[in-house]
């Protein structure tokens, strides 16, 4: 036994005794947090689970070279999985803020060629290694406040080469941090002011990037199906092309206007969809007919004053699986802070502690299509650990805006 984490109060495990893996649905099933007290974990030189369970039964199992890990009756649960982020990206956004303040919207700002349009320019411009380094201070950031899976959006460019910088950022971030990272293709993030061979050639253009992003490491693609952005129509023929090419999918839909973006990732049959702001019912129960992860980004509507989304009908109404994402970014989301994301869910979404948790654990995990790797605390996983500095999950989210965590581990290793 290589490791043994000791001395939990209260352990969160996400599991329960039928090992299932998948997402869970509704509210009853997300508040199924698997709860211990008076726990332990032990982990191999491998760094897996290899046993969860009393205090006393697992630390019999220690030798004289087990390293033991105090959690000082602290309360414990899974490494948190962000399954939202803009990861890399140059330059900020703060001057937008007048902007909105005066009437302007988000999407009248981006019309006028601001928004995700001037973040393009800005990382068009910076080298890799400036990507890097900009990056590596936001990666740093989430780590302080336990997320040890995440996913890593491209879509700030304009060509190719610019889409490649970005995946090859986040593959070096992923190295040097030991995290796991998830790469998405999202060339489909903002239409050009002008469009010199039209919109059509655009769109084909987009569409002749995804077999190079899906060889340079992009599991899924993503598109803003939004008004005045990318149609349904345009978001169905993008993402039917990226399916073919083995691609899984996701949608930014219904961020502000329901055109369809909802039933378009139940047609698809996508991973998830995020955002859902303005979704309807009917677009929210086509999603949980499907097995479509909901991913509702409650730092989002925060920062960009906007009524969250409807979580509760999502959960108690519609069954849906609901996940939560930080959607770090410079224009809506420029905070890297999950442990605030998750407070927001709780206050903003109305969740409770245990479907937050459920949330940001394994439901986020789900939305990554990583049900089987990531997201619960049970033997034969990986031991991606969180140990906060408090006793319970209700204080680490109402004492909100920092962070509570003493350590995380990946595959065993601390990384904080
Ligand atoms: O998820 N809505 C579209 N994309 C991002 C924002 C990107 C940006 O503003 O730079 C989002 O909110
Ligand atoms: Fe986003």
């Amino acid at each position: 036994m290589k490791q043994v984490i000791h001395r939990i109060g209260l352990l969160w495990t996400m599991d329960d005794e039928t090992h299932s893996d998948g997402p869970r649905c509704g509210a009853e099933a997300m508040r199924m947090v698997g709860a211990m007290q008076d726990a332990a974990i032990a982990i191999d030189e491998a760094g897996a689970i290899v046993e969860v369970g009393p205090q006393k039964v697992i630390c019999d199992m220690a030798d004289a070279q087990t390293e033991f890990i105090d959690a000082e009756g602290g309360f414990v649960a899974p490494g948190l999985v962000d399954p939202h982020t803009h990861l890399v990206h140059g330059g900020s956004r703060e001057k937008e803020l007048p902007l909105r303040m005066a009437g302007a919207s988000y999407l009248d700002i981006l019309r006028q060629g601001g928004g995700i349009l001037s973040t393009v320019r800005e990382t068009t411009a910076y080298s890799e290694e400036a990507l890097l380094a900009q990056a590596k201070t936001s990666l740093d950031r989430m780590q302080r406040f336990g997320v040890t899976t995440l996913e890593a959006k491209t879509g700030y460019s304009s060509c190719l080469a610019v889409e490649l910088k970005q995946l090859h950022v986040a593959e070096r971030l992923a190295e040097l941090s030991g995290v796991n990272m998830v790469h998405t293709a999202m060339p489909a993030h903002a239409v050009p002011k002008e469009l010199p061979a039209g919109r059509e050639a655009y769109i084909d253009e987009l569409v002749a990037m995804l077999p190079h992003l899906h060889a340079a490491g992009a599991e899924f693609a993503d598109v803003f199906v939004e008004e005045g952005v990318f149609s349904v129509e345009e978001g169905r023929h993008i993402l039917g092309a990226a399916k073919a090419l083995g691609m899984k999918t996701k949608i930014h839909a219904d961020e502000m206007v329901p055109i369809g973006g909802a039933q378009l990732a139940a047609e698809l049959g996508a991973t998830s969809a995020d955002h859902l702001l303005a979704s309807t019912d009917e677009g929210l129960v086509s999603m949980a007919e499907a097995g479509v992860m909901a991913v509702c980004l409650p730092g989002t509507s925060f920062y960009l004053q906007k009524p969250a989304a409807r979580a509760r009908f999502m959960m108690d109404e519609a069954q849906l699986g609901v996940a939560i994402a930080s959607d770090y970014n410079p224009g809506s989301c420029p905070s890297e802070n999950f442990g605030l994301t998750m407070s927001l869910a709780l206050l903003t979404l109305k969740m409770t502690p245990e479907e937050v948790f459920m949330a940001a654990t394994r439901n986020a995990a789900c939305a990554l299509a990583r049900e089987r790797v990531a997201g619960v605390i049970r033997p034969g996983r990986s031991a991606d650990i969180v140990i906060y500095a408090a006793l319970n999950p209700e204080y680490v989210l109402t004492h909100f805006g920092i962070s509570h965590v003493r350590q995380v581990l990946v595959k065993g290793r601390r990384i904080l």
